[in-house]
């Protein structure tokens, strides 16, 4: 039976009305959460007091983890700092919809924890899909245990597109610039050959990267395994090498995926998801390593405005 529970929900009890008030609480409360957060892998914090990105900032730095950076990783989203590990979801127009994902999981490094917070939520759409990935391989194991099979024994690869600049109508616009913080050809030709990667320039100083062999399912640690990739967001969003019509996901070995496969995880995926409106002031954290985010269109006069910081 579908799980749709695994979101835990935490109002405002207590009645904070400071954000003083709601560290004290957070200190005091912080291994609870943090066993909820193992047991579950998202919570949800209702109504506390906090408001502005320095707010937010403040909540996330309470729980004293690394900060992942946005500067220093290699995320293919356009985002803008707020503060020095706060920084907007995703500048992707409102019409765009961002699929189901690990965040940063076509990458060598990726953050453990996320933590969104709703400043000011959408009038209409804008719901944050969350789908348990290790939900997900078991539902795909017993599916067809022989794709499962070849994820592991083949893992994938990424193909994707880095703009000269960045591109703003895209999920996955950021430059190619940004993404490997380097401002020359030479550096970035230097940058991703430390990372493994192979590329080719393509039209416009436009760059197209083909990443090396990553893993497709990830250890839990709990005798579990997650569907931990990209292989929902790539297929069904991301832009398709036009030069060599490369599909953005394949297996390591370089096969491609069977439409039909991609169709079956999809499936599944959707099968597993809870679909989460957002209110303002929401602050969401989920384990990264076994849920998986995305986000629907929206549409209003507002605008919809989720911040985010990353964690190790
Ligand atoms: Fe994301």
């Amino acid at each position: 039976m579908t799980d749709h529970t695994f979101l835990q929900i935490l109002e405002n009890d207590s009645g904070l009305t400071d954000i003083p008030a709601t560290h004290d609480w957070l200190k005091e409360n912080k291994k609870s959460i943090e066993l909820k957060l193992e047991e579950h892998g998202a919570i949800l914090f209702k109504d506390l007091p906090t408001e502005t990105a320095d707010d937010f900032d403040q909540f996330v730095s309470t729980f004293n983890y690394d900060t992942f950076t946005y500067e220093e990783s290699l995320s293919n989203a356009v985002r803008i700092n707020k503060t020095s590990k706060v920084f907007t979801a995703n500048e992707a127009p409102r019409e765009v919809e961002i699929f189901l994902h690990h965040e940063m999981a076509q990458t060598p490094t990726y953050p453990k924890n996320i933590f969104f917070f709703c400043k000011s939520a959408s009038e209409a759409g804008g719901e944050t899909p969350l789908c348990r990935s290790d939900q997900l391989y078991e539902a795909l194991l017993r599916a067809d245990k022989t794709l499962v099979e070849s994820f592991e024994k083949f893992g994938v690869i990424y193909n994707s597109i880095m703009s000269s600049g960045d591109e703003l109508i895209s999920g996955q616009g950021r430059s190619w610039q940004k993404t490997l913080g380097v401002s020359s050809k030479n550096d970035a030709e230097a940058k991703l050959s430390k990372l493994g990667y192979s590329w080719n320039w393509i039209e416009d100083d436009n760059l197209s990267v083909t990443t090396k062999t990553l893993k497709a399912t990830k250890e839990l640690g709990n005798g579990k395994k997650s569907f931990f990739n990209q292989v929902i967001a790539a297929s069904l969003g991301w832009k398709k090498n036009s030069e060599n019509q490369i599909a953005p996901v394949r297996f390591g070995s370089g096969e491609e995926i069977k439409q039909s496969c991609i169709e079956l995880i999809s499936e599944l995926a959707q099968s597993l998801t809870l679909l989460r409106s957002w209110q303002d002031r929401d602050i969401l954290l989920i384990d990264n390593y076994r849920v998986m985010h995305g986000r629907k269109p929206f549409s209003g006069n507002k605008d919809r405005e989720v911040l985010v910081s990353l964690t190790n």
